[in-house]
């Protein structure tokens, strides 16, 4: 796996792999890979014949007080895990890279209505951040097809929205949610956790499968279904920020007949801010 760290290089190597009738795949991350990421390089690996990911911590989507100094940076480590899964082509541009201009300037690309709500609202500015250095990277790199993980399920439905909406020639993909064996999604922000809180952490799932439980057993009072799960979670040590139930195929908020849902989780356990969902499909047999 050769490892390049310009947009010059980036374009040449992909360019070669097109000469020689290859697919391109691309998986962009913000590196510090746990298998949840390997899943989505073997993913794309399984539908093309060159597979480049992308290693930048993109300062445009993180706000004031988040975590972009301390998020963690593990090149070395990150290059193995990427090599195993898959990879042919590493692109870890620096800051001046993606930004040479500085980002003050930038061309920003929003996603409005999508990007509202759930983590856009306690996030501002979060998936401008997101759609603007995704739409930069696709232009980098050209791909066929990108895959993405279902964990971020908004921004999977914002990074969708802007691909139809801009008529980019990008498949995307969405990945399931790789989990630990006591339930807990795969995130890098996990690494945070003290081990108290990574024991507690597991609830978020467990109330998320225990909401889809009770739907799928005919409750319909969401509100109150919500508010039980929100004391429990609150009992079990974390601070909510959201919990909701919505369209699965849009985000709008559910009602009583809609059959295709998503549940979301953000909540915080100390600092550390941990996201989850669950999809429901009430016509598709468990
Ligand atoms: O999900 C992530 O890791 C990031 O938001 C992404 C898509 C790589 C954009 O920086």
């Amino acid at each position: 796996m050769n490892t390049v760290k310009t947009v010059r290089e980036l374009r040449a190597a992909v360019a070669r792999a097109r000469s020689e009738g290859k697919r391109i795949g691309f998986v962009p991350t913000m590196g510090n890979l746990h298998s949840g990421h390997a899943a989505l390089v073997a993913k794309a690996a399984q539908r093309v014949d060159f597979v480049v990911a992308s290693i930048f911590v993109n300062p445009l989507q993180f706000g004031a007080g988040e975590d972009l100094d301390k998020y963690p940076r593990t090149l070395a480590a990150d290059q193995e895990k990427l090599l195993q899964a898959g990879c042919q082509l590493l692109f870890a541009p620096g800051v001046e890279e993606m930004y040479p201009d500085g980002m003050a300037g930038q061309t920003r690309v929003s996603v409005p209505q999508l990007s509202e709500g759930l983590c856009g609202a306690s996030r501002p500015g979060h998936f401008e951040g997101v759609a603007t250095v995704v739409s930069k990277l696709f232009n980098m790199v050209q791909p066929d097809l990108a895959v993405f993980g279902q964990k971020d399920y908004q921004q999977l439905a914002v990074i969708r929205a802007l691909v139809h909406d801009l008529n980019m020639p990008v498949q995307i993909i969405g990945e399931p949610t790789v989990r630990a064996a006591d339930g807990l999604a795969l995130s890098s922000r996990n690494g945070y956790l003290s081990e108290e809180q990574r024991a507690v952490a597991p609830v978020l799932y467990r109330s998320l499968s225990q909401i889809a439980q009770a739907i799928k057993g005919g409750e319909r009072d969401y509100a109150k279904l919500l508010a039980e799960h929100q004391q429990l979670l609150e009992a079990a040590g974390l601070r909510g920020d959201y919990l909701e139930i919505r369209q699965a195929q849009n985000l709008r908020p559910a009602t009583a007949e809609d059959r295709d849902l998503v549940i979301l989780v953000a909540a915080y356990l100390g600092v550390t801010r941990l996201i989850d969902n669950l999809h429901l499909n009430l016509d598709t047999p468990a």
